[in-house]
């Protein structure tokens, strides 16, 4: 099944509840939440507080994005404010402590995910596929919305597809930078069911037809 995680970072932080509530309305199952700590990646944003509060004002899959150095440290505290899927990234720390972090992460109930910058191959996370929930390839350098989607992240998402169909068929592969209704379909050909938008989300004027096209 397809998925659409619309991206919080592209919304009006001062009216977020009632945003949440109406993407919800609009048949939307996943929402996507950027963690940024000004120093694994150029930006700040959302920290465990907001997990928490919008945990108490949905029942739509928490898909947690940590763009945060040495997250081990936050895990157990994303896990306990409500996150679903909990993503951290292979370059945050060592792979020692990224095996940690992702037993910690099952362990308490979460679906644990792996995210991949766009410098970064199928071998840094190969020998982890097994074990994950979830393989988020960026599409655009981490950080910002509103980026211009890399197109030549293909051939690394199809490697990933390929490699998961063998030893983890149900683990979710996820794209997240740039992806619209135009640049989500050669992320479906190239093996992506999980599909993550922020400014596309947010500037569709007809969200539930944008929602259907996205998970068709
Ligand atoms: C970027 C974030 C993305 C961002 C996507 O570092 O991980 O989730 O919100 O925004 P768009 O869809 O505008 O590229
Ligand atoms: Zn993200």
């Amino acid at each position: 099944m397809r998925i659409l995680s619309p991206s919080i970072l592209a919304a009006n932080s001062l009216d977020l509840g009632n945003d949440i509530k109406k993407t919800e309305q609009n048949g939307v199952k996943w929402i996507h939440i950027d963690c940024m700590d000004g120093n694994f990646v150029p930006n700040l944003s959302f920290g465990y507080s907001i997990v928490s509060d919008i945990r108490k004002i949905t029942d739509m899959v928490l898909d947690v994005h940590l763009m945060i150095k040495e997250p081990i440290r936050y895990v157990e505290t994303f896990c306990k404010a409500g996150a679903d899927y909990l993503t951290i990234h292979i370059e945050a720390d060592t792979l020692e402590n990224t095996k940690k972090a992702i037993k910690m992460i099952k362990e308490m109930g979460v679906k644990a995910g792996i995210s991949v910058k766009p410098k970064t191959q199928l071998d840094a996370i190969e020998q982890l596929l097994p074990e994950l929930d979830l393989v988020l390839v960026m599409t655009v350098e981490p950080g910002f919305g509103g980026q211009k989607f890399m197109a030549d992240m293909m051939p690394k998402l199809k490697a990933i597809r390929e490699k998961l169909d063998e030893v983890n068929p149900e683990c979710r592969l996820e794209v997240d930078g740039g992806v619209d209704l135009n640049t989500v379909k050669i992320c479906k050909e190239n093996g992506a069911d999980t599909f993550v938008a922020g400014s596309a989300y947010y500037k569709a004027e007809d969200k539930a037809a944008f929602l259907k096209e996205m998970e068709a």
